[in-house]
């Protein structure tokens, strides 16, 4: 399959993928492994696909297609309930399904504002120049999740490095085993501390129960270090690049009872989950005009069911492929469907309607440093993003 954003619109799907949804919503395709598989990228067939029990998420199924090569053993033996089938999926998930609950996270509002304002105004101080990145998209999601988790701030450096290799597509084998052992173990510490010493944190929750053993309390910390603040760093940046020469739009964020559906219309036109969601076949499937067989590998793609024109299109608004902060976009699918559906979408939302907002409300005159051609995009990653965004303001 072709690498995601190599296309001349770097916020789109490449061409192939375009191509390949304007021939029929399932065809037949090949991963970076050689081996070939189905790819779903028509809106109805991406949420079959992941909602019916029919597919399976567990990747130590022995047809479960990897986006990466190489990955399967890691993965197999690191399970995370990402990547697990329920019941086992449903018992890990709920431990955690509390902390990011609709209305637990509307509480944690003033807070997160008073991240972002802190982050702006560190940014902001003695300074005209600043790389968005560095400074404000990949701090904020950063500081939120430490403080949920009871992960100390000061170890950022060495997690968001880690990450960043985990979900490298670039990176030799062994620095992702020797990377995702360093986190795994980091985790295993911190929760064997925070078991002693228990704070008031989802680790320290973790840790105290008797019915989770230490390997799945670290693996369950690392999914949501890694997906708690990589995901929204990358969005923000991105949002901000999108936006930033679009007065038209900007002004919309102006008024909060915008910001939340304006966000929405954001997650959809990115997409940044953009190499798609692999799932396998347990059963024969009919979908979208073919026979999946049982045993088949699948991937759905996230940004081309994201641009469906019959879904998202209509009169009065942009067309799909471009922004338009004003439009229906709730029925997208960036945050996945059915029983795997982001745990973290209350946070992530509600960081990147104040981050975004607050952004652009106390620096009117945000502007690129750079051409936008020489904008340097993640394209090296599972997470679409941003190595860095020159600004001025
Ligand atoms: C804008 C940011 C985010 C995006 C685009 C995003 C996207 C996604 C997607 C597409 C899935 C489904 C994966 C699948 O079905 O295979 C997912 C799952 C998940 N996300 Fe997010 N996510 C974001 C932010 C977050 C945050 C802030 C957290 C916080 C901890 C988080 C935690 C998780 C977890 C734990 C899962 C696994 C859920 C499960 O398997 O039951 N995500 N996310």
């Amino acid at each position: 399959m072709p690498s995601p954003h190599s296309s001349r619109c770097p916020f789109g799907p490449p061409p192939e993928y375009t191509e390949a949804a304007a021939t029929a919503p399932v065809t037949r395709a090949r991963m970076a492994d050689g081996e070939s598989c189905w790819l779903a990228t028509g809106y109805t067939e991406v949420r079959t696909i992941l909602s019916d029990h029919r597919f399976s998420a567990d990747a130590r199924h022995p047809a479960f297609p990897f986006l990466l090569p190489g990955r399967r053993e890691l993965v197999a033996a690191n399970p995370t309930f990402l990547r697990l089938d329920d019941p086992e999926h449903a018992r890990l998930r709920r431990m955690v399904t509390g902390d990011f609950l609709v209305k637990r996270v509307a509480a944690l509002r003033p807070d997160i504002q008073k991240v972002v304002d802190d982050a702006l105004d560190a940014m902001t101080e003695g300074r005209s120049e600043a790389d968005l990145v560095a400074d404000f998209a990949l701090p904020v999601p950063s500081l939120v999740i430490c403080l949920l988790l009871g992960v100390p701030y000061g170890d950022r450096a060495r997690f968001q490095g880690l990450s960043r290799v985990l979900l490298s597509n670039n990176a030799a084998l062994e620095e992702v085993t020797a990377a995702s052992d360093e986190l795994r173990d980091y985790l295993t510490e911190l929760a064997a501390t925070k078991r002693e010493h228990p704070e008031d944190d989802i680790i320290s929750r973790l840790a105290v129960r008797d019915d989770l053993t230490p390997r799945e309390v670290a693996a369950t910390g690392v999914l949501l270090l890694v997906a708690g603040h990589e995901t929204t760093a990358n969005m923000i940046a991105l949002s901000t690049a999108l936006l930033i020469d679009d007065p038209e739009q900007i002004a919309k964020l102006a008024d909060p009872a915008m910001v939340p559906g304006a966000v929405e219309e954001l997650m959809r036109v990115l997409s940044i989950i953009d190499n798609g969601l692999p799932r396998v076949a347990t059963e024969d499937v009919e979908l979208g005009g073919v026979l999946i067989r049982a045993g088949e590998g699948v991937i759905a793609m996230l940004s081309t069911a994201n641009r469906d024109e019959t879904v998202f299109g209509g009169p009065g608004h942009r067309p799909v492929d471009e922004v338009d902060l004003g439009r229906d976009s709730r029925r997208h699918l960036a945050f996945g469907f059915g029983v795997h559906q982001c745990l973290g979408q209350p946070l992530a939302r509600a960081e990147l309607q104040i981050a975004l907002a607050t952004l652009f409300r106390r620096l009117p005159g945000l502007r690129l440093t750079v051409p936008r051609e020489e904008l340097a995009f993640r394209t090296e990653s599972l997470i679409f993003g941003m190595r860095s965004l020159p600004v001025a303001w």
